[in-house]
């Protein structure tokens, strides 16, 4: 059982998203894989490299080779995984654009999901996801809300069956109240047998 850890909170000291993101992981206490994608950016794609990187095109020119060896090493941390567990900073009530870079170098036809009779079918073989949504005053959920329901349509894109979300809105006020409230929400999924053991 593995997890993969991926940050992407703007703030490398004092997120809430961090706190909670290292908290999930500790309490799951498995191995883990950790991506941050502020304190490590990826390289940006070039828009004529983004459309062969989604298309996993057969050309040789150079940057497209680095971007698709970058989306081999991405991918393949998802394929290690059973449990994904994102930590995601609302920003203009969306996902960093460093996420947002991370779902571009993994979404790739014919890698990470292919296209059926019945629809997209996800590939990677991740079993779970804990999605963590920090905001300010937009609440989780709620109809302002496209980073928590984004990355999860992302998640069931991939093929990630059960999405869990952890709801760190509140931003505005105490952080340890916001904390506090990630911990309760966590500790009562952990408890539930059926979290637990998928
Ligand atoms: C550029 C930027 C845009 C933001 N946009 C929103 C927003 O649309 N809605 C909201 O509720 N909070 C917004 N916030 C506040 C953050 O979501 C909030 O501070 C959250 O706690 C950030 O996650 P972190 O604590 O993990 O850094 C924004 C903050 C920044 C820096």
């Amino acid at each position: 059982m593995t997890v993969l850890k991926i940050d992407s909170s703007a703030r490398v000291e004092g997120a809430n998203s961090r706190i909670i993101t290292d908290y999930l992981v500790q309490q799951l206490g498995q191995p883990v894989i950790e991506r941050d994608l502020v304190k490590n950016p990826l390289p940006p794609i070039s828009p004529q490299d983004l459309v062969g990187v989604h298309g996993s095109h057969q050309d040789d020119r150079a940057s497209l080779q680095q971007h698709l060896a970058m989306s081999n090493t991405l991918i393949a941390e998802l394929q290690q995984a059973d449990t994904l567990v994102l930590g995601v900073a609302m920003y203009n009530f969306g996902v960093p654009a460093y996420l947002k870079q991370w779902v571009d170098y993994v979404c790739r036809a014919g890698v990470s999901f292919r296209y059926t009779q019945n629809g997209p079918e996800g590939l990677t073989g991740v079993k779970r996801a804990f999605i963590v949504t920090a905001s300010g005053g937009t609440p989780i959920g709620g109809d302002w809300d496209f980073a928590s329901r984004y990355m999860e349509h992302i998640c069931c894109f991939l093929g990630i069956t059960e999405v869990v979300h952890i709801d760190a809105s509140g931003s505005k006020g105490s952080p340890e109240v916001v904390i506090a409230s990630a911990r309760q929400q966590i500790d009562a999924l952990l408890a539930q047998p059926e979290v637990e053991e998928a």
